[in-house]
């Protein structure tokens, strides 16, 4: 290996290790032998009970599920809500003055909240948005940066029954505009802006282009972070401060009893067509899954320091920075900003300074690590650290190996968890006080959950290659998809008979009944842990004037996992060059926003399609990965391939 800091840890790339839990660790795991497994496969409405009965109801369920395939629902006939769970349960008790939340922004500026001064603030807010007309079931749209009122206004929705839809901070106006008249968003929470590697990202004023078609929402809620560069406009009689309408709210406000199966969220993600999809999530079967998952996989003890460090605009942030913790009662560590600002050993620091002693990132993250170079951890004392965790992308063995050296000083397990916005918790991961450790698997099915690799007829296979499956409900699933009950269907249930989920991604399962995930098998690519559709990108290239058609595929990324690579062909008249290219690559951010922006465009005459005219995109992405091109058998013109083959690796070859 030439690379010195790839020669540093050459000695560790070996794939076929295995790393059993370290025995002091068991000792105190909150799961420390693997009975849970038959336990939970014996009876796993019982299973799932036994976690629900450790939440706090304001009526017991009558039945656990009822299951119509592929509908169902978890603790039929009780009552709960998110926010008594995830504050009062632990205000009323010795975690009253334990701190909720330690925030830190990207400038440096620092917030810690206890329990009870969250459970105030959420009251309070909750008190805010039913002044402002909110009721049980109206959707709410959060588009904030990563700062406390992000997780408290999710909070105050879910005490009044209001449905939250967070929109990331880094989408674009016309996604926040699609997102918000998707559901009818009476009310709008922003921010006047936050900060990315050390640049203002203007909320407001993104908001603002978005308001302009927006004719559902009645009022804007401004959270003000207060730089002097950061422009707002404020539009009477629409738009108000957030620490105005805090100055006089009570901190008295009743939760409301929600039906098990009313909606707690619904959060976009994209899928296999042009628009993304609002996954619905309800109150009880979400909160039991977050809860149970966050207490085994992460082993939480009370004196953690729980650090997720996803944004909360994606699901792992829904689940694994506010529900699923704060319903444990669990010190989360939310940190705004960039790893490299101002310098790349910021994560590091936060760890230090905190003391943070379990840690959750994306393997993106750290494969960036690797390359900036083990000096940027070592500066830093990371021995709180007792569990490392990731999510988001297949982890390559390299990555893991890295990650449990470095960061995790050869103590830590590392749980590689898989799992997706549809699923709500995790589904497949290790249980670090139990599990054997395969650098690159994420284990086995998390007790109750049943997992099964099929090929293309629908056959389980024991050890093999296919498409991953699930084939038994379980409590965090999504309900449907916000007014597409159809699709609902469609998309998930319908490959293989009502019962079984599909889950669009592919994996295989070894001898030892270890899954290893492979990546989605459908038109998704997943860049840098983030979720992004290939038509999305595509109908975004062609609202260009000069596009008259467009092809994407991801294609392999050392860092990113997957990069996007767009084939355009331009309309007559348009002339294909540089500079178009950079305008299309500026036209996405535009239309979607900064992570879907094209790593590659080439331009073409042609685009590679089968007689019948479907796009071969198989095909694009061996061209874009530079592979050997595979069976052309089936193209109407195999010569448009070789040309297109010729100028990409003459362009980015
Ligand atoms: C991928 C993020 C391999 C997978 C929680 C899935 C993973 C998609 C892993 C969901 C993992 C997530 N190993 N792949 N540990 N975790 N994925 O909805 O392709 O943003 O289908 O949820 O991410 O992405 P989503």
């Amino acid at each position: 290996m030439a690379d010195p800091k790839r020669a540093e840890f050459a000695d560790l790339l070996r794939e076929d290790r295995s790393f059993s839990p370290p025995p002091e660790f068991t000792a105190r795991a909150v799961v420390r032998d693997d009975r849970i497994y038959a336990e939970a496969d014996r009876d796993p409405e019982a299973f799932w009970a036994r976690f629900a009965g450790e939440l706090e109801w304001s009526r017991r369920w009558d039945t656990v599920l009822d299951w119509q395939p592929p509908h169902a629902k978890w603790f039929v006939g009780g009552k709960i809500n998110a926010s008594v769970n995830c504050l009062d349960r632990h205000v009323r008790g010795p975690r009253r003055n334990k701190a909720a939340l330690i925030w830190e922004g990207e400038p440096g500026d620092r917030r810690t909240l206890t329990y009870f001064d969250l459970f105030r603030q959420v009251s309070a807010f909750a008190n805010v948005l039913t002044s402002l007309g909110v009721r049980k079931g109206d959707r709410v749209a959060i588009y904030l940066p990563l700062i406390p009122e992000l997780a408290i206004s999710m909070l105050a929705c879910a005490r009044i029954g209001a449905v939250h839809s967070v929109v990331f901070g880094g989408f674009s106006a016309e996604s926040l505009r699609d997102r918000i008249n998707d559901s009818q968003c009476r009310v709008l929470i922003t921010a006047d802006g936050g900060f990315r590697r050390g640049q203002i990202v203007a909320l407001k004023q993104v908001a603002d282009e978005a308001l302009a078609d927006t004719p559902s929402i009645e009022n804007v809620v401004v959270v003000q972070r207060g730089h002097a560069e950061m422009p707002v406009h404020i539009k009477e009689g629409r738009d108000h401060w957030y620490h105005r309408l805090m100055q006089d709210a009570s901190y008295k406000c009743d939760p409301e009893p929600m039906d098990a199966e009313d909606m707690l969220y619904i959060l976009y993600t994209s899928g296999t067509t042009g628009k993304p999809k609002g996954i619905v999530h309800t109150t009880a079967g979400y909160l039991v899954g977050t809860y149970a998952t966050t207490k085994l996989v992460f082993d939480l003890r009370e004196d953690d320091v729980y650090w997720c460090t996803a944004d909360i605009g994606w699901v792992t942030g829904h689940s694994y920075v506010v529900y699923g913790p704060l319903a444990n009662g669990a010190t989360v560590v939310m940190y705004e900003g960039a790893p490299d600002w101002p310098k790349k050993d910021r994560f590091w620091s936060l760890i230090e300074t905190y003391g943070v002693t379990v840690f959750y990132t994306a393997p993106t993250a750290i494969r960036a690590f690797m390359k900036w170079g083990t000096e940027w951890p070592k500066k830093r004392d990371l021995s709180s650290l007792r569990l490392l965790g990731s999510v988001g992308e297949p982890i390559n063995p390299e990555a893991w190996v890295w990650y449990y050296h470095f960061i995790g000083g050869d103590r830590c397990p590392v749980v590689d968890t898989w799992w997706q916005t549809e699923t709500g918790a995790i589904m497949i991961t290790p249980l670090p006080g139990v599990t054997t450790l395969k650098p690159g698997s994420a284990t086995r099915p998390f007790p109750g959950i049943a997992a099964e690799i099929r090929n293309e007829r629908g056959e389980k296979v024991d050890v093999g290659g296919g498409l991953l499956a699930l084939t038994r409900p379980w409590p965090s699933m999504l309900r449907g998809i916000y007014g597409d009950p159809e699709r609902y269907v469609r998309q998930y249930w319908n490959k293989w008979g009502s019962g079984v989920y599909v889950t669009g991604d592919g994996a295989k399962r070894d001898a030892d009944g270890c899954f290893w995930l492979l990546g989605r098998v459908d038109d998704v690519i997943n860049v840098a842990g983030h979720r992004i559709g290939t038509m999305e990108v595509e109908s975004a290239l062609v609202d260009h004037p000069g596009v008259a058609e467009a092809a994407v595929v991801g294609r392999a990324h050392e860092i990113k996992g997957q990069a996007i690579a767009a084939f355009v062909t331009v309309k007559e008249g348009t002339h294909a060059t540089k500079d178009l290219a950079d305008v299309l690559k500026e036209h996405v951010v535009k239309k979607i926003g900064a992570i879907a922006r094209p790593d590659d465009i080439l331009f073409t005459a042609d685009l590679p399609k089968t007689r019948s005219g479907k796009i071969m995109r198989r095909l694009l992405r061996d061209i874009a990965e530079g592979k050997a091109l595979g069976d052309t058998t089936t193209l109407a013109d195999p010569a448009v391939v070789a040309k297109l083959k010729a100028n990409y690796e003459e362009e980015y070859g």
